[in-house]
């Protein structure tokens, strides 16, 4: 299976053999964005297209295999940028009619938890999934990874990741602020600064119990940012980091712990680009330790966008005997589980 992964900065290529994983090779065209502050859509489609054959060489050559060794190909039909998402679309068709091969269009949501079948072996029947990072935060509930995953919840505005930038920006780190934030986390007190917690309490959490909001915690951290400034106290600025990150991690957990116990899972998958924030991993381990929860993370490589993720869901898809898709497969940027 040649999984094929477009739907943002990232041009994944990788393939498979059943859950075996053969080859993985990326370009990121990040570095051509940072100094916009942002993935600027255009260029990351520019970057796709010229990324992409190279980046196929390069997978068949890692697994010492040739094109005509591709049996199936799995694409990413949506979410994402849309020209990201044509450009690896149209070349999966184009490789597929060309080989004579099914063409499998799947979802980058649900391929951030089934790449985990590549390095943890075979899924327990149920299981939750945490899928964390730049542009998604979302909690599924897996019966089959294939076919049958129901979104329990999700950010109703940033993502994870997306918050942990803008706070990047408030206290003038580098793009993407993520890894900075964390890194200062490290230095700071968790307990300084009483953040609030979205959609945690009352009504709110009566009619969103696995709902995640993040943008009220980035705006609370600006004003106490802009008010310290103001009385030239200064910014404490790694208890800031801390403080934040301890409420991110706290509501991400908290949520998906309560929803384990609620559905009666034991096993939590945490993928996405996000789950490298150092304070999330401590947290879920510790809590879900607790709550009787064998949490699984994989190595940090496959939880930020790549194509084994794509080709893992595909290779997936094959085993539960769904039909291929069409060779005029829609991409959707807005596409739902
Ligand atoms: O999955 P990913 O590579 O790309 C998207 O699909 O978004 O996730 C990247 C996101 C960025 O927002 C980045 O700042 C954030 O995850 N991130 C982190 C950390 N590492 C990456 N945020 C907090 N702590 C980290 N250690
Ligand atoms: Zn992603």
């Amino acid at each position: 299976m040649l999984g094929i992964e477009t739907s943002c900065d990232e041009t994944g290529l990788a393939l498979v053999r059943g859950r075996e994983l053969l080859a993985d090779v990326t370009a990121s065209s990040m570095d051509s964005h940072a100094r916009f502050g942002g993935i600027v859509p255009e260029i990351a489609s520019r970057a796709h297209l010229e990324a992409i054959e190279p980046t196929l060489d390069a997978a068949l050559g890692q697994a010492g295999v040739g094109l005509s060794d591709v049996d199936a190909i799995a694409v990413t039909a949506g979410p994402g940028l849309v020209g990201s998402l044509t450009v690896g679309s149209a070349a999966a068709k184009a490789l597929a009619l060309g080989l004579g091969v099914p063409l499998y269009g799947v979802n980058h949501v649900v391929g951030h938890a089934a790449v985990d079948e590549l390095v943890h072996g075979p899924f327990p029947e149920r299981f939750l999934a945490l899928v964390v990072s730049g542009g998604h935060s979302s909690l599924l509930m897996v019966r089959d990874i294939a076919r049958d995953v129901v979104e329990l919840g999700q950010t109703l505005d940033d993502a994870a990741g997306e918050a942990f930038d803008k706070v990047g920006r408030i206290l003038g780190l580098p793009y993407p602020g993520g890894p900075h934030v964390d890194r200062l986390a490290r230095e700071g007190d968790p307990d300084a600064i009483a953040f609030p917690r979205g959609l945690s309490r009352g009504k709110d959490l009566a009619r969103h119990p696995y709902d995640f909001s993040f943008s009220g915690l980035k705006t609370a951290v600006a004003r106490y940012v802009e008010a310290r400034e103001d009385s030239g106290a200064g910014v404490p600025v790694a208890d800031v980091a801390a403080s934040f990150s301890e409420a991110v991690a706290d509501v991400l957990v908290t949520k998906t712990i309560a929803a384990c116990r609620a559905h009666e899972v034991d096993t939590l998958v945490i993928g996405g680009g996000f789950s490298a924030n150092s304070r999330l991993r401590e947290l879920a381990a510790e809590r879900c330790a607790a709550a009787g929860v064998d949490v699984r993370i994989p190595p940090i490589r496959y939880c930020t966008d790549n194509g084994a993720m794509i080709a893992a869901l595909g290779s997936a898809v094959v085993r539960s005997g769904v039909a291929p898709s069409p060779l005029d497969l829609a991409t959707d940027s807005q596409m739902p589980l």
